[in-house]
């Protein structure tokens, strides 16, 4: 599987920290490379167009709070970008939601939490049915 990450400032310190735990999975590193101020929903919009393009299987978003980067990530017809704050939610947002995306708040998460949440979620397997259901429904939103 092939992640891809990006950041704006507020979210570039946990994306480095997120890079070293998993040097092993070689993450595709699509930005911000420095703390200087950036607009998040550039970076949002080059991960939404790696992952509708099969560039990637999964991307990680990360900004001050998580939010602009749910907000903007999500306007991107395909993308279900996930706000996730704990393990257990990381574990339903592939479980229930198959998200694409999962989004971290890197001036409001615990960096340790953030590392398991992704580990959670990678551990996870989507269980379609209902939830496929539910997903086709929001495919169908205009
Ligand atoms: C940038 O200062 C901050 O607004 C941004 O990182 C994010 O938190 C927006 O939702």
């Amino acid at each position: 599987m092939r992640i891809a990450i990006a950041a704006d400032h507020g979210g570039f310190a946990l994306k480095n920290k997120i890079m070293e735990h998993f040097k092993n999975l070689n993450l595709l590193d699509l930005g911000t490379d420095s703390a200087d101020s950036v607009d998040y929903p550039d970076f949002a919009k080059k991960m939404a167009y790696t992952i509708l393009s099969g560039a990637a299987d999964l991307g990680i978003l990360i900004c001050g709070t998580g939010i602009g980067m749910s907000i903007a990530a999500n306007r991107y017809h395909g993308i279900r970008a996930a706000l996730v704050y704990n393990r257990e939610v990381a574990k339903l947002a592939k479980q229930h939601n198959n998200a694409n995306i999962l989004v971290f708040g890197g001036r409001t998460m615990d960096e340790k939490e953030v590392i398991s949440s992704i580990e959670a979620f990678l551990n996870s397997d989507f269980e379609g049915n209902r939830h496929q259901r539910r997903l086709d429904k929001i495919e169908q939103t205009e």
